[in-house]
């Protein structure tokens, strides 16, 4: 195991009701706050009567900053932090998904920061200081809600980059699993394939004596599958949105990588995709992750191994890890499948013309200076090209 420092102070206050506690859990905090969402969903919800009534109660005063897109945008980002310093925002309220999240972590780092907040992004310089943010989560994908990224689409470049920084976690985030039955099953579907890649970027690793983190990774991806399912027999089950949203947090809190060298070779070459073709984050990882998979099990076959017979139930004889390990990852898109999710670049509605392109973005080979991504194989722009090619 490595040497860690794990630091992950967000309050997550969870369950039925929670967001009309939200005037409460900010009084201490903020007199004035900027009320930050995406397209229609919370309006036709009621969730935004519920939300500004809680704020009145309390006697917390807001502006309003709406139309987060999917996959959120710099220009909006720019918008909120002039509207924040014009206001004297103290706090910004993100009530949605990791878009309308990841736009308000981006603002709140932009008030304090002198100079284009898009300078940050895609580096790992410090920030001094930022206005705090709390969430009303409803979405279980991201897991922004207590993470340490925000992941930002600069739209004139067509470039997505994310800037991870543990003190731009959330304050708070109130989780309440009813908001998640309205989700269309799309969202559910590319959520789930999130929250498992989140896992996955973590749980592949070439680090030893990391049991503890192994077993969380486990049950995590055991969890999300077994609820997905149940979900979607029945989008208002409760109690498996519950588990469902708690695995979102834990596997993107930090806690599941602790320890252990991460990969995220899959989160980079999909936001490759996103940035070009706006798709949603989750559908683009259900297509390269098996892909991914293949590619790379050779590097590190045990690892593979135990994924598939811990995770995918997968039996037969340890003579033959190659024919373990390729039934743990058709088993994985089976299950990706069953969720309807694509297997393909093309459902996605991604052509072959420009995969050389991403490749090159992804690795920075793009910019002059190549930097091979993955923690697990080290993937070079022609070893992207062809996870791409493999799934087109
Ligand atoms: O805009 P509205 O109308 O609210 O509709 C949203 C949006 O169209 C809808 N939605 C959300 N909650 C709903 C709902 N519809 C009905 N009922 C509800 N309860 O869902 C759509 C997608 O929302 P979005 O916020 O984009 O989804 P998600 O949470 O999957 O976030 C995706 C973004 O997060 C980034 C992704 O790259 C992507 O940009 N990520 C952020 C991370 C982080 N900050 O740590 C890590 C992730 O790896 C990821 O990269
Ligand atoms: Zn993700």
């Amino acid at each position: 195991m490595q040497n860690f420092d794990f630091y992950s102070p967000t309050r997550v206050v969870f369950g039925r009701g929670t967001e009309n506690q939200i005037g409460e859990l900010l009084k201490p905090y903020a007199k004035k706050v900027l009320l930050h969402y995406g397209g229609g969903s919370v309006k036709k919800s009621g969730l935004y009567d519920r939300i500004t009534a809680s704020l009145q109660e309390s006697g917390i005063a807001f502006v309003e900053l709406s139309g987060v897109k999917p996959n959120p945008r710099l220009s909006l980002v720019y918008e909120g932090i002039a509207l924040c310093r014009r206001e004297n925002i103290d706090l910004i309220l993100a009530v949605g998904g990791g878009s309308v999240i990841d736009s308000a972590k981006a603002i709140g780092v932009g008030v304090f920061y002198d100079g284009d907040v898009w300078e940050l992004y895609g580096t790992a310089r410090e920030i001094e200081r930022m206005l705090p943010v709390a969430t009303v989560l409803t979405i279980p994908a991201a897991g922004s809600e207590s993470s340490n990224g925000s992941v930002i689409t600069n739209e004139e470049k067509q470039l997505k980059l994310s800037y991870d920084n543990d003190k731009i976690r959330p304050l708070l985030s109130a989780v309440n699993p009813e908001l998640f039955f309205t989700l269309p099953r799309e969202q559910l579907a590319a959520g789930v394939a999130d929250m498992m890649s989140h896992v996955f970027e973590r749980y592949f690793t070439n680090t030893t004596h990391t049991d503890l983190t192994d077993g969380l990774c486990e049950v995590t991806l055991k969890t999300l599958m077994k609820n997905a399912l149940l979900v979607s027999g029945d989008m208002q089950n409760y109690d498996a949105w519950a588990d469902l949203g708690f695995a979102g947090t834990v596997a993107h809190n930090g806690l599941v990588g602790m320890g252990r060298a991460q990969d995220w070779a899959c989160h980079r070459m999909e936001h490759e995709l996103s940035a070009i073709y706006d798709v949603a984050h989750g559908a683009g990882l259900a297509v390269l992750t098996p892909a991914w998979m293949e590619y790379a099990y050779r590097d590190n076959v045990n690892m593979f191994v135990q994924f598939a017979v811990n995770v995918m139930g997968v039996e037969g004889s340890y003579r033959d890890p190659d024919a373990l390990v390729l039934e743990g990852i058709s088993r994985l898109r089976e299950f990706f499948r069953k969720m309807g999710l694509p297997a393909t670049l093309s459902e996605l509605g991604i052509g072959e013309d420009r995969l050389e392109e991403m490749a090159k973005k992804a690795t920075k080979a793009a910019f002059g200076a190549e930097q091979p991504i993955g923690g697990l194989k080290k993937l070079y722009w022609q070893d992207v090209l062809n996870i791409y090619e493999t799934v087109k």
